[in-house]
């Protein structure tokens, strides 16, 4: 099933998600949902808040680019209770998007590489290393997790400069081709 997205503006955003277990109820029929959404809205990734359930899980899918980047070829994952537990190598800027702030792309400037711990959707635990755009898009899912979007990660005056977009996000006022959850509604 098609959930419809959050976005900027929404309180859910700005959580930290909590962690669950093996008992989280319907956690299989979740992450289908979760896949059906992402590929319906044409995102690489999609953090659960981002359809409205403050947990730690995202997905990932990102084989799509694996001309570009072979190593992309089988990054496509689930990441429960995910931990960046280092952060690693240059700071590189690279144009970023997300679905909840939907007309939007800025420059983003992030670690080149990351450690991380995190359970699959069997609950086996993972500890890996990745680079490159897998770690970009696994540090832009995380932040979902934390409450944060990736124009935290923007000056001051870009951040202003962008505060009329922001509000009409906010607002829903945007052109998209999938659902959303326009907040307070
Ligand atoms: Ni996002």
């Amino acid at each position: 099933m098609i959930l419809p997205v959050t976005i900027y503006g929404d309180p859910v955003l700005r959580k930290v998600a909590k962690p669950i277990d093996a008992e989280y109820k319907g956690l299989a029929e979740f992450i289908e949902n979760m896949w059906a959404t992402m590929y319906h809205s044409d995102g690489v990734g999609l953090a659960a808040p981002q359809v409205g359930r403050s947990v730690r899980i995202f997905v990932v899918d990102a084989t799509g680019l694996a001309d570009e980047e072979p190593e992309l070829a089988d990054f496509k994952k689930v990441f429960i209770n995910a931990e960046i537990i280092e952060r690693f190598g240059d700071d590189e800027g690279m144009n970023e998007g997300c679905l909840s702030l939907p007309g939007l792309r800025e420059d983003v400037t992030r670690k080149t590489e990351i450690l991380i711990r995190y359970q699959d959707e069997n609950f086996v635990e993972h500890e890996e290393e990745y680079s490159g755009f897998a770690a970009r898009v696994i540090q832009h899912e995380y932040d979902h997790l934390e409450g944060k979007l990736f124009v935290d990660h923007l000056s001051p005056l870009r951040k202003r400069l962008l505060k009329g977009k922001l509000t009409n996000i906010s607002k829903g006022k945007v052109n998209v081709g999938y659902k959303i959850r326009i907040p307070g509604k």
